[in-house]
């Protein structure tokens, strides 16, 4: 499905990361696996690698312009181009809006908020010059979209996320580059440092069970797949019906 296309994934941990990055090179891509710790950077990867598929290891912060655009240069003078950007990293610092420290507050909105921003700043310029069209897919979360105690940074910042996605979407829809979000509520291990285990503890989602982080790889691979080529600046929420409302 993605033969010859070349997709850049932030955020490549073992969990959603590291999956969507998976499940894009099972389809046939070429990967550029980017995150901040070169080993989880370089391990998906090789693991990538080690089934026969091409991937590239990026070690880059994404709150760093300077870093980003090597990242872009990266992807593209060892693939030649770059065809799909998936803003998956994130952090999740905890906190209310009495408590937060101020370097969290600050860390949430770079990384998430600006991080998005810078990426999809520079995959959109070479998209642009390669007038070839292109997708964005921002992964925001079920937190974006409702009030939440106890994350106010990260929910907020997911909130921004879901209205970046649509001022990109109609800036971009000119070049042919479809911009979306994908909204995953609980799946696989819980974002690292947020929350504790959610072994033993029952699945907040109607659909009674929790999210997989297939689940997620998989509609993201949708979402930038020819079949969803009408789709541009919305939200694809892969939450169990959570957001639906309550059973
Ligand atoms: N896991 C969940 O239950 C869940 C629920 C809702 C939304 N999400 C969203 O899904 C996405 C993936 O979640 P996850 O659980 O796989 O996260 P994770 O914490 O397992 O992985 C995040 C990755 O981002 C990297 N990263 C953090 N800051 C970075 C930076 N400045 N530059 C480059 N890389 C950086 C980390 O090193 C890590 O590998 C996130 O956007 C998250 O907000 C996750």
């Amino acid at each position: 499905m993605f033969k010859e296309k070349v997709v850049l994934v932030t955020g490549t941990g073992p969990n959603i990361g590291g999956e969507i990055a998976r499940t894009f090179a099972a389809n046939g891509a070429r990967v550029v696996c980017l995150d901040a710790r070169s080993e989880i950077a370089a391990a998906t990867a090789k693991e990538i690698s080690d089934t026969g598929a091409e991937a590239l290891a990026v070690t880059a912060d994404i709150t760093s312009s300077d870093d980003v655009e090597r990242a872009v240069q990266d992807a593209v003078s060892t693939f030649g181009g770059l065809d799909v950007l998936v803003n998956n990293a994130a952090i999740s610092p905890l906190g209310s809006l009495i408590d937060t420290k101020m370097e969290d507050w600050h860390a949430a909105l770079n990384v998430i908020l600006t991080g998005t921003f810078l990426c999809s700043r520079f995959a959109a310029k070479q998209m642009i010059a390669q007038n070839t069209g292109g997708v964005i897919i921002n992964i925001a979360s079920t937190s974006g979209h409702r009030g939440k105690s106890g994350h106010i940074a990260y929910a907020t910042a997911k909130g921004g996320v879901l209205q970046l996605t649509r001022c990109m979407a109609m800036e971009l829809a000119a070049h042919g580059i479809r911009v979306n979000s994908v909204s995953p509520n609980s799946s696989g291990t819980p974002l690292a440092g947020s929350a504790k285990s959610r072994e033993g503890k029952p699945p907040r989602a109607p659909l009674g069970r929790w999210g997989r982080t297939t689940d997620q790889a998989q509609a993201v691979v949708f979402m930038a797949s020819s079949n969803a080529d009408f789709i541009t600046g919305t939200d694809l929420a892969v939450d169990g019906g959570v957001l639906a409302g309550r059973p």
